[in-house]
């Protein structure tokens, strides 16, 4: 038998090349499976070594013609998967590549970052912070009390006769089966909460939550907010209660607002009075909100009862005192004219973002 000998003789025609055919596929599979590429010009490269004209992939294929009948099956196939391997890989790379690229170009790392939305906060927080620091610069200090009080805190020690109306079911909660236990209707039982502990001279604002039982509505609601002021000393008079509250509207309505005192009656103060504020909205002129009187109702205040100081531990004979007690709803409302009172419980965040500004 004579063998040929040609210089381009094909490996197919060895009696082992089907063999080496297949290692040959398996080897290139393994290359081209880890392919990698750093640029646009080096996978270009990549296509020409495996899958162009004089590619190693094209080479085989032309070795493929030599392959014997009965074994063309088997090696064609495998052929075809290099061959659909080795475009799949090259593909790919493009694709990571280009998005590599467009990303690059639109990354600008001197970018500010995207603000992060924080809360803001609620219109009353807002304004009992800043009750608390008018009265603070005025040397006022904060005191607290429990929301889940007893009667005498909020009633006997200030002074409420027994048949008082606001003890009455209708006004305040009691706690079931502890007729005792209450939930306070107002802050004025921090008064108590504070005396029974301190003696004079005694100057606190008490901000807190208060409670009513009373049928929720635009104008009502069954808890609410309110704060005390309480100043006990040896000389303190109606006047000092005056200049301090003058002192007040001013800073939290503007420097032109005006206030008067009306004639009241509180059990816990003797003489007592409500203030009123020149109207926020027209300064006085009369228009719808202050119903045409130019006056806004704000507060009530007056001098401690003697009853108040004695029932607290504190010598009424010695020591007097003033208190006034607002609530933070009504001086939101005239601040801001919010003309429903379930709005500050209802969490709505588009009411909420109203108060951004004054954060
Ligand atoms: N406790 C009163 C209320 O809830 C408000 C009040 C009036 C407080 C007069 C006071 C005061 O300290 O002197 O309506």
């Amino acid at each position: 038998m004579t063998i040929r000998k040609n210089k381009k003789e094909s490996i197919v025609n060895h009696p082992t090349a089907n063999i080496m055919m297949l290692d040959k596929i398996q080897s290139l599979l393994q290359e081209v499976e880890n392919l990698t590429a750093n640029s646009a010009e080096e996978i270009e490269q990549l296509r020409i070594k495996y899958l162009s004209k004089k590619g190693a992939i094209t080479a085989l294929m032309a070795d493929f013609r030599n392959v014997p009948v009965e074994q063309k099956k088997e090696i064609g196939i495998k052929i075809n998967e290099l061959k659909d391997k080795a475009q799949e890989k090259i593909n790919a790379l493009r694709d990571a590549f280009a998005v590599q690229e467009t990303d690059a170009n639109h990354l600008d790392i001197t970018r500010t970052a995207y603000p992060i939305g924080l809360g803001t906060r609620h219109p009353l927080t807002i304004v009992k912070n800043e009750i608390i620091d008018i009265f603070s610069r005025l040397g006022f200090s904060l005191a607290e009390g429990p929301e889940v009080e007893d009667d005498w805190h909020v009633f006997s020690s200030m002074n409420f006769a027994d048949d008082h109306p606001a003890r009455d079911m209708q006004d305040t909660f009691f706690v079931e089966s502890h007729p005792d236990i209450i939930l306070r209707t107002h802050t004025s039982s921090v008064q108590a909460r504070v005396m029974e502990k301190q003696q004079p001279p005694v100057r606190v604002i008490c901000p807190g939550r208060v409670y009513r039982n009373e049928a929720i509505s635009a104008r009502a609601h069954c808890f609410f907010h309110q704060v005390e002021g309480l100043y006990v000393d040896e000389k303190v008079s109606f006047t000092d209660l005056k200049q301090v509250l003058l002192l007040f509207a001013k800073e939290m309505f503007g420097e032109d607002t005006q206030i008067r005192l009306r004639p009241s009656y509180f059990p816990f103060t003797e003489p007592s009075a409500e203030m009123d504020v020149s109207c926020t909205l027209c300064k006085g002129k009369g228009c719808n909100m202050c119903k045409g009187s130019g006056w806004l109702e704000i507060l009530g205040c007056g001098m401690v009862h003697p009853n108040v100081l004695e029932a607290n531990g504190i010598d009424s004979t010695k020591y007097k005192g003033y208190a006034f007690g607002m609530g933070i709803e009504r001086i939101t409302n005239l601040k801001y004219q919010v003309k429903d009172l379930r709005l500050f419980s209802e969490n709505d965040v588009r009411f909420l973002k109203e108060f951004e500004a004054a954060n």
